[in-house]
């Protein structure tokens, strides 16, 4: 399993996703290859915003070594899953998609119960209030993933013994 999580800028959203899907993957046993992308130039090569540092580091998570990078041709096969953090994210995913790609393109809050079909709202242009709520939801989606992988990948796993969700 490889799994890359996809927003606009890639120093936000997505890099908060990333350290916290590692952190969940930690957790749950799942040995997956983690990165994280932009669909926009804009900051290539920028470490993430200071304010997504430190929100991820207010809860034990460290995510000041990543290097902002925007999605390549190559990512569509390389990923198993292309996670995208909004619908706008979802859709420039979409339009880059070579005609032989490999990877499952997905929104993130799909996972999450109560919020499928949903996006995490772009903080950038905001305080720290908003990196806490994208936070929030991509905490919660992160581990909602890792956990519903976990099992799938487990060698009992079939469609008909799901495990009841418990959110
Ligand atoms: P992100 O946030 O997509 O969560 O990384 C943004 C970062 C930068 C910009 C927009 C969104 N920007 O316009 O520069």
């Amino acid at each position: 399993m490889a799994v890359l999580f996809v927003c606009l800028g890639n120093i936000c959203r997505s890099p908060m996703a990333e350290g916290a899907f590692r952190a969940a993957s930690a957790r749950h046993g799942i040995n997956c290859l983690i990165d994280s992308a932009g669909t926009a130039a804009y900051h290539i090569g920028s470490a993430p915003d200071p304010r997504a540092i430190a929100t991820a580091a207010a809860h034990g998570i460290a995510i000041g070594d990543q290097v902002a990078r925007q999605i390549e041709a190559q990512d569509f096969q390389r990923f198993s899953h292309i996670i995208a953090l909004d619908s706008a994210n979802l859709a420039g995913i979409n339009a880059r998609r070579p005609r032989d790609a490999h990877a499952e393109v997905m929104l993130l809050l799909d996972w999450l119960d109560g919020h499928q079909g949903g996006g995490v709202p772009d903080p950038y242009h905001g305080d720290e209030a908003d990196f806490l709520a994208a936070w929030n939801l991509i905490s919660r989606a992160t581990e909602a993933m890792a956990s519903r992988l976990a099992y799938l990948a487990s060698a009992s796993a079939s469609p008909f013994d799901y495990p009841p969700r418990s959110n």
